[in-house]
């Protein structure tokens, strides 16, 4: 047995702290290190970074002289031509919501024709802020905004680049108004990572509440959790691991006793939820209506059905999104105001999304939300009916599940081979599939489940290693005994993605 084998073997048998302590204090020692980066790199070897399959030429510094626009155009076409079918015949959990050519055609004639335009150039884009204002009443209007306005409230928001940066730019905002250092959320331990970074970046302190056994927030639970020091407590609606819905009506009526924020994260489900209620599915309030709800996320370019880059945060009152706002008046550059996250913007993904929304319309939303619910409840039927397979909790078109007979990263790798991506969950290991348009056309559903069926039962009979796709790292990283450990193998993950592939 080599050393590192018999140090692993001893590592393993520690309880996590005290292995992670181990690996960061004899991390120190030279040997040791070097013994450390060689196991690390061999494993990320056992799952090597995706590459481009068509065969394009590779840059590591910049051509001497500017190649022609045609042979550059038929490169991208290659690169375009090999991925597509990845996305756009449905064998991919979530990604692209709507994908239709047509679809895709329109949104790419609008962007082209706003690809210039950038909303820190009132005087230059006007339109801009037209399309930004709009989007944001539009998305108001679907998430109560009427019903709110009639106890006097406003609803306003601005467009962000996507759900991390609207959950990013909540959270500044509740810190801001609290006005003391270290403030806390509360929250659910399904909620978005998105929440993690943003306290990672405004220095929140997080108090992670376990879910009930229905994989819902846990509303006492989190009540309890509740001190002079919480300035906001979230839910999901629904949330990225299980697809359930927390129960907003009690969360928000719980932040509003106690007179603390409420941000309903509605990422995933802002643009299907209000159609699937509107359809007769039984969903319980989780927007303005709530008088609790203080703020919320909703991602035009998830179900929206735009372009990749946009998303929605609202507020209940102008002083809350005032608290997002940024304004410099001394800087030698001028009189400066930026509204979120970024300075110069994309104006031409603000017109994709204007022109997504208008052109879906209310009845285009409803019939999008019919054809995925219905798929969903054949899927998490499916599902149901496979053998060693079991649905966790009660999604509508988020399906979860997870396995006590076979390795559950077995049959995703065996998934991936046929073609499939799917999202690997943990804690517990488990897998899921967001159903989109992709998912709603012919066929589709039923490859699915049969493809889940034979990998299934292929991992139950043949086990082994998971080898293909994104398996490998789960099976890793749950079997890893030090978190730091699996923390370092990621970062050298990120590493190893932003190098030029010259070989
Ligand atoms: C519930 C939820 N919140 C937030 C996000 C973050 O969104 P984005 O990836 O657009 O930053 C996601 C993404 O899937 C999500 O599902």
């Amino acid at each position: 047995m080599s050393t590192a084998d018999r140090a692993k073997r001893l590592i393993d048998k520690l309880p996590p702290r005290l292995a992670s302590a181990v690996i960061g204090g004899a991390g120190r020692i030279p040997k040791v290190r070097a013994m450390l980066d060689a196991e690390y790199e061999a494993m990320l070897d056992a799952a090597p970074v995706v590459r481009p399959k068509a065969d394009v030429p590779v840059y590591d510094r910049l051509p001497e002289t500017g190649r022609s626009r045609e042979d550059i155009i038929a490169e991208i076409e290659a690169l375009a031509d090999a991925e597509r079918h990845e996305w756009s015949d449905g064998y991919a959990s979530g990604a692209v919501y709507h994908g239709d050519a047509e679809h895709i055609a329109f949104l790419n004639r609008v962007y082209a024709l706003q690809s210039q335009s950038n909303p820190l150039h009132l005087d230059l884009w006007p339109s801009g802020m037209k399309f930004e204002s709009e989007i944001v009443a539009m998305t108001a209007g679907m998430l109560g905004s009427r019903i709110a306005a009639q106890a006097g409230d406003e609803i306003v928001g601005t467009v962000t680049s996507g759900g991390t940066e609207s959950i990013i730019m909540a959270m500044k905002a509740y810190r801001d108004s609290a006005g003391f250092s270290k403030p806390e959320m509360v929250l659910p331990d399904s909620a978005h990572v998105a929440f993690d970074k943003a306290a990672a970046y405004f220095g929140y302190t997080q108090i992670k509440v376990p879910v009930a056994d229905d994989l819902r927030a846990d509303v006492d639970a989190m009540a309890r959790a509740v001190t002079k020091r919480t300035v906001v407590i979230v839910g999901s609606a629904p949330g990225f691991p299980h697809g359930v819905i927390d129960p907003i009506p009690q969360l928000s009526d719980m932040a509003r006793e106690r007179r603390v924020g409420f941000h309903t994260d509605a990422c995933l489900g802002g643009f299907v939820l209000p159609w699937a209620e509107r359809l007769g599915y039984d969903v319980p309030p989780f927007d303005f209506r709530l008088p609790g709800v203080t703020s919320m996320s909703a991602d035009t370019h998830k179900y929206g059905y735009a372009a990749k880059g946009t998303s929605v945060v609202l507020y209940r009152g102008r002083d809350l999104r005032r608290r997002q706002f940024y304004v410099a008046t001394e800087w030698p550059g001028g009189l400066y105001y930026s509204p979120t996250l970024a300075g110069s913007r994309p104006g031409g993904l603000l017109a994709v999304a204007w022109a997504a929304l208008v052109a879906m319309g209310e009845d285009g939303y409803l019939e999008a939300t019919e054809a995925i619910l219905a798929t969903g409840a054949q899927i998490k039927e499916g599902i149901g009916a496979i053998d060693g397979l079991r649905v966790l909790g009660d999604p509508l078109w988020v399906i979860a599940f997870a396995s006590d007979e076979v390795n559950i990263y077995e049959a995703m790798a065996q998934m991936a081979q046929r073609g499939w991506s799917l999202n690997g969950l943990h804690h517990p290991p488990a897998v899921h599939i967001a159903v989109t348009l992709r998912h709603t056309k012919p066929g589709v559903a039923e490859r699915f489940l049969s493809d889940l069926a034979d990998s299934v039962h292929q991992a139950r009979t043949t086990g082994g290693e998971a080898t293909t796709g994104a398996a490998p790292m789960y099976g890793m990283a749950a079997t890893f005994p030090s978190r730091s450990a699996v923390k370092e193998l990621i970062t050298r993950y990120i590493d190893r993605i932003y190098e030029v592939d010259t070989k």
